[in-house]
């Protein structure tokens, strides 16, 4: 039997095939896959990604709690159809310190990813105490009782703990001022905002609902103000060569 007829063993046996297989494509695998772990290129940095505040995080813990996700994705993809109803397609460092990825996989309601900045913060009050106010004919549930649920910010800190460990660029000074600076942005009676921007750069910070509170509903209204608001895409596809 000459070298080139080997394969012959395979071919009677499937069990071994099937084990050859497996080699083969795992060794396939391991090579483009493992890389990807290791270089820097693979998320390119862009030049305004930042990570969440306290404030926008507890939001964004709300919006997983209330599983805003099975109807909502954040990924606008480099389609025509969607770049053109929702905007600049999603970059890759946008949701680099997303923990988990809210990419979401069905849309019952439109993409959120560019979001921020769309609607005043009383149409999102308005919308999320009862959907059927601002749009006539929405299907999306109504969320009353946000609005009506103090922010709980006892473990906004141990939260940014953790992300810390998992990569996010949280400082010590951030940790231990995570409570304060929820409060700050969103209160508007509060003078630590300054000191939260230069954390934060370009946080919004104001009174998101009522005065003096700070409830779900404005943890909520923060993170979803904020999102795909990052990058400056005038700047971004100067730079790519992409106009
Ligand atoms: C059962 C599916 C469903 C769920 C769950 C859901 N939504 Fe929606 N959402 C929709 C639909 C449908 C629309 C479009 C009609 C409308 O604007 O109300 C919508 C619209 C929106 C819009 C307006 C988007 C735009 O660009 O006009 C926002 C903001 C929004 N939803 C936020 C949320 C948040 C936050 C949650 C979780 C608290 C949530 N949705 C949960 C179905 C859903």
């Amino acid at each position: 039997m000459s070298l080139w007829n080997k394969h012959a063993i395979f071919e009677k046996n499937s069990i071994l095939l099937l084990i050859g297989v497996l080699i083969v494509i795992s060794i396939g695998g391991l090579v483009e896959v493992a890389p990807l772990f290791y270089l820097k290129s693979t998320i390119e940095h862009v030049e305004g990604v930042r990570p969440y505040t306290p404030l926008e995080l507890a939001g964004r813990n709300i919006y997983v709690r209330e599983g805003c996700y099975n109807c909502h994705s954040q990924m606008i993809r480099a389609l025509r159809d969607e770049v053109e109803r929702y905007g600049h397609y999603s970059l890759a460092a946008e949701s680099m310190y997303d923990h988990p990825f809210q990419w979401g996989s069905k849309r019952n309601g439109p993409d959120l990813a560019r979001l921020g900045n769309k609607y005043s913060d009383d149409w999102h009050r308005r919308h999320l105490e009862n959907p059927r106010a601002v749009v006539p004919g929405s299907i999306m549930p109504a969320y009353p009782w946000l609005a009506k649920t103090e922010l709980d910010l006892n473990h906004i800190d141990q939260h940014m703990k953790v992300l810390a460990i998992e990569g996010v660029p949280y400082t010590p000074e951030m940790i231990e001022k995570a409570a304060s600076d929820a409060k700050a942005q969103g209160t508007d009676d509060d003078p630590g905002a300054a000191d939260l921007v230069k954390r934060y750069p370009k946080a919004q910070a104001r009174a998101f609902g009522e005065k003096g509170r700070l409830t779900e509903a404005d943890a909520l209204i923060a993170y979803l103000q904020h999102l795909g608001t990052q990058v400056d895409f005038k700047v971004y596809d100067d730079k790519a060569n992409l106009r």
